[in-house]
């Protein structure tokens, strides 16, 4: 008698953890044994094991989107939106190589003859060469600007409070992202524009800004990384701000060394890497520009309702 109860038992305790058995980082991982393990397909009988307490590499992701891509397996959330296609491709995807600890190796080459090299979020900061290119170190990003559109909200938005919405939102979808390095969040009500700088020391390599990036890129494109598919939804008074457009801007501790004439082709759709100092010169303009012809909009409305 008491030996069923203890083999029922037995069956309810493997039934439920056979059920928390899963990745919350992953939705395309494979998850089973005991004590649970977790692996994600990246290449024909290539299993990388994965540490689902954190967020995927990178690395590992893009890997394992071509590798699904050239299966013909779905990458797309089923059952989610469609990609609406204003949304500007900012994914420069390729087969990428990576280190066995998921960062990408400083030069590249998408299984071709031509190679390049990246910086630590995998983008490409030099000119296209061929394999004796030589990159001498993995760049890294320190500074990510996030620049995100949001959908239309009735009533206003308190700009003063979306600095802490935005890190408290980034702290819980990301994995406990850091709040801190949120340095900067503004915003420009008319074109429902909020851009988000994330910044970290110089030098630090234990922080990585460029996974929270991704997810985050995957997650306002409505195709979330995450077995929950839930949204990247900051809260303001309690109004939540529906993402609907993301484009993401890299800045590394050492500027790219790209030519401009490289720059006017394919990569301005897809990610721009730009110089630090450039950046905070255009964001300065950006605005200023924009009070000023919204300032000559209202002047020249005013004068059209005299006429
Ligand atoms: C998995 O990630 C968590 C959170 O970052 C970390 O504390 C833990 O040491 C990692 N585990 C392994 C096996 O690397
Ligand atoms: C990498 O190669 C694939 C085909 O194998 C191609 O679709 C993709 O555009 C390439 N990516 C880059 C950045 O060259």
């Amino acid at each position: 008698m008491n030996m069923w109860i203890v083999l029922v038992l037995a069956a309810l305790a493997a039934g439920a953890s056979a059920q928390t058995c899963s990745c919350d980082t992953m939705k395309w991982a494979t998850c089973d044994g005991n004590p649970c393990g977790c692996y994600l397909m990246i290449g024909d009988n290539v299993k990388q094991p994965l540490n689902c307490s954190s967020l995927i590499p990178k690395c590992f992701l893009m890997k394992a989107e071509m590798y699904r891509a050239k299966k013909g397996l779905d990458t797309r959330t089923v059952g989610g939106k469609p990609v609406e296609t204003a949304f500007v491709d900012n994914d420069g995807i390729y087969d990428p190589d990576c280190e066995n600890d998921g960062k990408f190796r400083a030069k590249q080459c998408n299984n071709t003859d031509e190679c390049w090299c990246v910086n630590s979020a995998g983008v490409r900061r030099t000119d296209k060469g061929d394999k004796t290119l030589t990159c001498d170190k993995l760049v890294e990003t320190f500074w990510i600007r996030l620049q995100l559109t949001h959908k239309p909200v009735t009533g206003k938005v308190d700009a003063s409070k979306l600095k802490v919405a935005i890190a408290d939102a980034i702290h819980k979808r990301y994995s406990s992202f850091k709040k801190d390095m949120v340095d900067e969040v503004k915003y420009d009500s008319d074109a429902r524009l909020i851009v988000v700088d994330v910044k970290k020391p110089k030098g630090d390599r234990k922080t990585d800004l460029t996974h929270m990036a991704y997810y985050m890129e995957k997650d306002v494109k409505v195709l979330p990384l995450f077995k929950d598919q839930k949204k990247f939804e900051p809260s303001v008074d309690g109004n939540k701000l529906e993402m609907e457009n993301i484009l993401v801007y890299y800045v590394d501790e050492e500027a790219p060394t790209f030519t401009m004439k490289n720059l006017s082709g394919g990569i301005i759709a897809v990610i721009v890497v730009v110089v630090l100092a450039v950046v905070a010169g255009l964001l300065v303009l950006f605005f200023a520009k924009r009070r000023e012809s919204q300032r000559y909009n209202k002047a020249q409305q005013r004068e059209m309702d005299a006429m």
